[in-house]
Formats: structure tokens, sequence, C-alpha cells
């Protein structure tokens, strides 16, 4: 059932997406001094060696991160993602194990997941709590953070836990949900865990990835989306080709955001505007930015 492993597809053109909008929303809720807490519901390993097998096989950061990394006049808004994806260094490196560290023979180019990226940009009384299902991507995970009294790590099912977790104590924060999609039954799952969340948990931030595939499922989300009410509205931006060929194929990237802070649906426009031209999709590629339910 747990077949997918986010090693194959770290620092691709999806992660790219998902972790600039998270960095934007981080630094956010950095600008107020009383702490937040954040949700990870679908932690995956923390973070990748780009130069290790499972990333050489796909190949797919070189049409995203690398992609990025390399290109000129990069915007305003995506420098805070790329200069935390630059600086970054896991620690504790010595406690990894054969399948880390450059297992291919190249020298290890380190990616960080969102648990590391929340975790650079965590204040000492700020919280992380991090669910993931898969045995060994929990196995690995949780050597990576035990030593952080921040974050709070659960072998758990990220839907039910994170409706489980709400309201958390501290009241300011954000959930993110980046489900697999190994089964179509996770984009229903998805939503109602979410809106069950938002019904307990009502001013915190919640962002959804989701896959936008040949197959169109994710209309269904945003129809599901567009019933929330929520006085912060809920924003949808969309990075995708408008075809690809094969059914099932990944066309792009799209994010589902509700509550987003202030001034977010301009910098993602930004991004995305920029970003359509430079990564790698599987043709020309347009982003769409909509908001599902107005803001007032
Ligand atoms: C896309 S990856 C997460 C990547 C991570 N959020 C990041 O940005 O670095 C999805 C992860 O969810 C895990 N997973 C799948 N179903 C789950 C569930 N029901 N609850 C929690 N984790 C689950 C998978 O094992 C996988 O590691």
């Amino acid at each position: 059932m747990l077949s997918y492993l986010h090693g194959f597809h770290a620092g691709n053109v999806a992660d790219v997406h998902k972790h600039a909008a998270l960095v934007l929303v981080l630094a956010h809720l950095q600008k107020k001094d009383k702490p937040f807490c954040v949700i990870d519901t679908h932690a995956g390993a923390g973070w990748y060696d780009l130069s290790s097998p499972q990333a050489q096989k796909t190949g797919e950061w070189k049409g995203g991160i690398a992609a990025v990394q390399g290109a000129a006049n990069i915007p305003a808004a995506l420098k805070p993602y790329l200069d935390l994806v630059g600086r970054f260094v896991p620690e504790n490196l010595h406690n990894e194990g054969a399948d880390d560290g450059g297992a291919a023979g190249g020298k290890p180019v380190y990616y960080p997941g969102s648990p590391f990226i929340v975790q650079k940009m965590l204040r000492e009384s700020d919280r992380l709590s991090l669910m993931e299902l898969h045995p060994r991507e929990f196995e690995t995970l949780d050597r990576r953070v035990y030593h952080d009294r921040r974050i709070n790590l659960q072998k758990r099912d990220g839907y039910e836990g994170l409706v489980a977790l709400v309201p958390p104590p501290i009241r300011r924060g954000l959930v993110l949900m980046d489900p697999s999609y190994d089964v179509k039954q996770d984009y229903a799952r998805a939503a109602k865990s979410i809106i069950a969340a938002h019904r307990r948990w009502a001013t915190a931030t919640y962002m959804l990835w989701y896959p936008v595939l040949t197959d169109g499922f994710e209309g269904e989300l945003h129809q599901m989306f567009r019933q929330i009410e929520t006085p912060g509205g809920v924003l949808c931006s969309e990075l995708a080709a408008s075809q690809g060929g094969a059914k099932g194929r990944m066309l792009g990237t799209g994010l589902l955001i509700i509550n987003p802070p202030f001034q977010l649906d301009a910098q993602l426009a930004e991004i995305g505007g920029w970003l359509r031209n430079v990564v790698q999709l599987p043709g020309p590629a347009t982003h769409r930015l909509d908001w599902l339910v107005k803001a007032p």
C-alpha cells in the first residue's frame, strides 16, 4: 500500500512550488513574537541526498531545484526559499547509514524536505508536529529529529491524526498536508480531514498539495474547497502544462491554501509566472491563481 518514496522525487517542480509557498507562510508567522505551531501530516524522511541512486534514477530535481538555482532574474519572493535550500546541510551526518551521503558515488547534494524547512524556521517556543506512516521513512525521520525537543513525531495516519491534534495548545499556526496520492481515495480523504480540522481550528492556515494529472481528479478537490466558509478565503495556485500525453501523467503541481497570509497571492503570482518558463513540465506551462472562496 505504502509504495511511494519521496527520495525519487525530492527537489522536483512540485517540491519547488510547495516549499517556496511554505517558506513564505512561515516567514509571515515569524513576523509576530507570539509562538506558532506547524502540523505536517505527511512528513517523509526529512531531507534527501540528490546524488543518491533514487534521486539519480528519475533525475526529477534537474527540472526543478537545479533549473531554478541556475536561472537568471530570480523573483524576490523566491529568494528566502532558495537561500534556505542553498544553506541546508544536515546535522549529525555520522548517524546516517550507507543509503545516504552520496551512495551513487557522487558528491552529496542535500535537499531539505518539509520537516527540515520548518525546523530551520522554528524559534525556541515554536512547535512542529510530524506524522509519517511508512516504516522506513518514519525510522529515518525519527533518527533525524529525535534530539530536537520542539519537534514531536508520530507514526500515525496523517488524515485521522490531524483531526485529533487540533486545536493545538498554540493557536497560531499552519497545517501542511502533502499526501503521496498512491490511491485515488487520497483526494477525498485529504479534503475531508482538512474540512474537519478547519471546523475545530478555523484561524490556522492550511496548505494542501495535489498533483495536476491528465485524469483531472483535482476538480473534485476544488469543488469541496469551494464550500469552505472561512474569513481568510481559499486560494488556489496551479502550475501546469495543458497537455502531457499518457493517461495518469502528471501535468503539474497545485496548492490549495485556506486563510493564506496577507499578500501571499501576489507573491505566488510572481513566483508562478516566473517558474513556468524555468522549470521542466511535459509541455508549455501556465500558472493560474484563483480565489476559490473570496477573502473579504
Ligand atoms: C509527498 S511525501 C511527503 C514529502 C514531504 N511533505 C516534503 O515536502 O518533504 C508523502 C509521504 O506521506 C507518507 N504517507 C502516505 N500515506 C500516509 C498517511 N495516511 N499518513 C501519514 N503519512 C502518509 C508517505 O510514506 C510519504 O513519505
